[in-house]
């Protein structure tokens, strides 16, 4: 990506829109002092703890530490990638980007892929709607318990049982076979290279994006004797279905409020829960939840409830879901359904109320782990020492160090074990949750100051530039921030944030961009980064002799006379540096 036209277009963009107004648009703010503050839309807020600031052009809350400028609150509250955001906030603000090299390649195809989309998707709503062609499909929806208002709300359609009958429709429009082609709506004869359509005789559940563009479609037969039962549209330039979650358009408004998220496995379930009004809902696609779900999923909310069949698949891929949600810091809780139903079928027989019962008292990750592994073991297939591997496994991705410690006990009581074997292999375990690794990694207070600094006086970075700071500075976050304004590439720190995708970065910038307010005089700040380079090579030289130190009396308990030599004598080196 060219990165010297989007800082030109950043800029301009950030010019014309204010943030104030952006945001207003999400969640309400209001005057406070010199800047805004809100309800942060990005965790749980009771209490308003989102602050933005105007003249800076910045958000932050100083709860869940998320922060950034217009740009990163449009991503973040949109789940888009930098240049889908970039694309659109130029838009809202008729900044001209199409002449410049920062949209995906094939960008204006990529445009026409959705308004094909939208074709196709009118064409089947409308078939659903035809009095003799739509009829058995209406019937099979009715039957389904799957309203009018419900059929409107998600778009649903119906593909007549002709093979080109969408072909037809949409060369009549001049929609080039060929792009229809690439997102799966057509498949190319072999002999003769004409077109038919992929979805026949089949109920159509569109699959939006997060702004309500179909990006691709599911089609479920309505004879239940026709195989296979769902066809998915094949991945395209639109539609990737490891990031896609269906009907999250709708729900994930109600996943904010309510502070949790069900996860089921698939249209029919999403839409028996949605129209009964448990609406916090969203579902994958055929696929198994992977790590992109669960990253999209964390920005909505940190609790999920897995809702998968009670079939032996349907448990395995519970069990798996948990390990991907742990590892992207989520809180995962599972609802066992009796043998043989799935969400759908047991509102039916049912009723959504013992249904929202089961919610309530769905188990904590922990138990259903333990339980259906000792299952294995008392099978015979596990021994206890791979059973608590495997759970230590889980326990080292848990986020937060006081659940984790709640759940080694857990653990501990539920397997006849002391915690302290357990705690042994979670300490060894490698491979830490990412969130575990980078989120919960802190920085000193003169990491912080050093950085503050020298996102308000840019120029100072001299000061540092040539004093290996890359040997003191621990945070990575902090350290690829300083690389980038080091190397002097930044001039203008409100750009900073454009160069880096990752959260912990912007968070960190903006929270830092916003408490050096009370730094305003050059001099006294480059006496302050002289003081912290001096703190911070100091906090790193004790914490060298401190490592040695121990390792010093290791070498006298094993009596290696010629390592303590050498140890000592490095540590009085040391000693006379500092
Ligand atoms: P109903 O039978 O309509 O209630 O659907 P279900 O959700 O109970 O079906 P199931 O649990 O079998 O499938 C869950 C999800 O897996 C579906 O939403 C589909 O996305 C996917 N799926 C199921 N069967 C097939 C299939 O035959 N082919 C493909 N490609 N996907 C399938
Ligand atoms: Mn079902």
């Amino acid at each position: 990506m060219d990165t010297f036209n989007n800082d030109v277009i950043v800029k301009e963009i950030k010019g014309r829109l204010s943030i104030i107004n952006l945001i207003e648009s999400y969640t309400s703010v209001k005057k406070s002092g010199r800047g805004f503050v809100g309800l942060c839309p990005f965790h749980d807020d009771k209490n308003p703890s989102m602050h933005v600031d105007e003249e800076k052009g910045l958000f932050h809350c100083f709860s869940c530490g998320a922060g950034g400028d217009i740009f990163g609150f449009y991503m973040r509250y949109n789940n888009l990638s930098f240049p889908e955001a970039l694309t659109e906030l130029a838009n809202k603000a008729n900044v001209e980007i199409s002449k410049t090299p920062v949209k995906p390649k094939d960008n204006s195809s990529v445009g026409l892929l959705y308004k094909l989309n939208k074709a196709a998707l009118t064409f089947y709503q409308k078939t659903l709607a035809l009095k003799e062609k739509g009829k058995a499909a209406r019937e099979y929806l009715k039957n389904r318990n799957m309203s009018q208002e419900l059929i409107d709300e998600f778009s649903l359609g119906y593909a007549p049982s002709e093979w080109d009958a969408l072909a037809k429709f949409l060369a009549k429009n001049n929609i080039p076979l060929n792009l229809a082609e690439r997102v799966g709506l057509v498949v190319k004869r072999k002999q003769g290279g004409s077109y038919y359509d992929r979805f026949r005789d089949r109920i159509i559940f569109p699959i939006k994006d997060l702004e309500g563009k179909v990006i691709g479609f599911g089609g479920r037969v309505i004879k239940e004797e026709e195989q296979p039962k769902y066809m998915n549209s094949p991945e395209s330039p639109v539609y990737s279905k490891r990031r896609s979650f269906y009907g999250v358009d709708k729900s994930r408004d109600f996943i904010r409020r309510e502070g949790r998220a069900v996860l089921v496995e698939g249209y029919t379930d999403f839409l028996a829960l949605y129209t009964s009004g448990i609406k916090n809902v969203v579902a994958t696609l055929g696929t198994s939840l992977t790590h992109d779900h669960g990253v999209i999923l964390r920005r909505y909310t940190e609790n999920v409830v897995v809702l998968f069949d009670s079939d032996e698949s349907g448990i395995k891929a519970s069990l798996r879901s948990l390990d991907v949600l742990l590892e992207e810091g989520l809180m995962p809780r599972v609802v066992p359904l009796p043998e043989g139903e799935d969400p759908d079928s047991f509102i039916k027989e049912h009723g959504v109320e013992k249904f929202s019962e089961l919610i309530e008292h769905s188990e904590s990750w922990i138990d259903f782990f333990i339980d259906r592994t000792l299952n294995r073991y008392r099978g015979g297939s596990l021994t206890m020492n791979q059973l608590v591997k495997e759970v230590s496994a889980l326990l080292i991705k848990v986020e937060s160090p006081v659940e984790r410690s709640l759940n080694i006990k857990k653990a501990s009581e539920k397997l006849g074990i002391r915690e302290n074997e357990i705690l042994s292999y979670v300490k060894h375990g490698t491979g830490r949750g990412k969130y575990g690794g980078s989120k919960t990694a802190s920085y000193s207070s003169h990491e912080k100051l050093l950085l503050t600094v020298l996102l308000k006086f840019p120029t100072l970075s001299s000061v540092i530039s040539d004093k290996n700071w890359q040997e003191f500075i621990e945070n990575q976050e902090i350290k690829s921030i300083l690389e980038e304004i080091v190397s002097g590439g930044v001039h203008d720190v409100s750009n900073l944030l454009v160069h880096f995708n990752n959260q912990t970065e912007q968070d960190l910038i903006s929270e830092f961009l916003l408490s050096s307010d009370g730094i305003t005089d050059i001099d006294t700040a480059a006496n302050m980064l002289e003081s912290c380079v001096r703190k911070l090579k100091a906090a790193k030289l004790d914490g060298r002799l401190k490592a040695l130190r121990l390792e010093i009396d290791r070498t006298v308990k094993d009596k290696d006379q010629i390592a303590e030599k050498r140890l000592l004598k490095e540590y009085s080196d040391l000693r006379k540096q500092k």
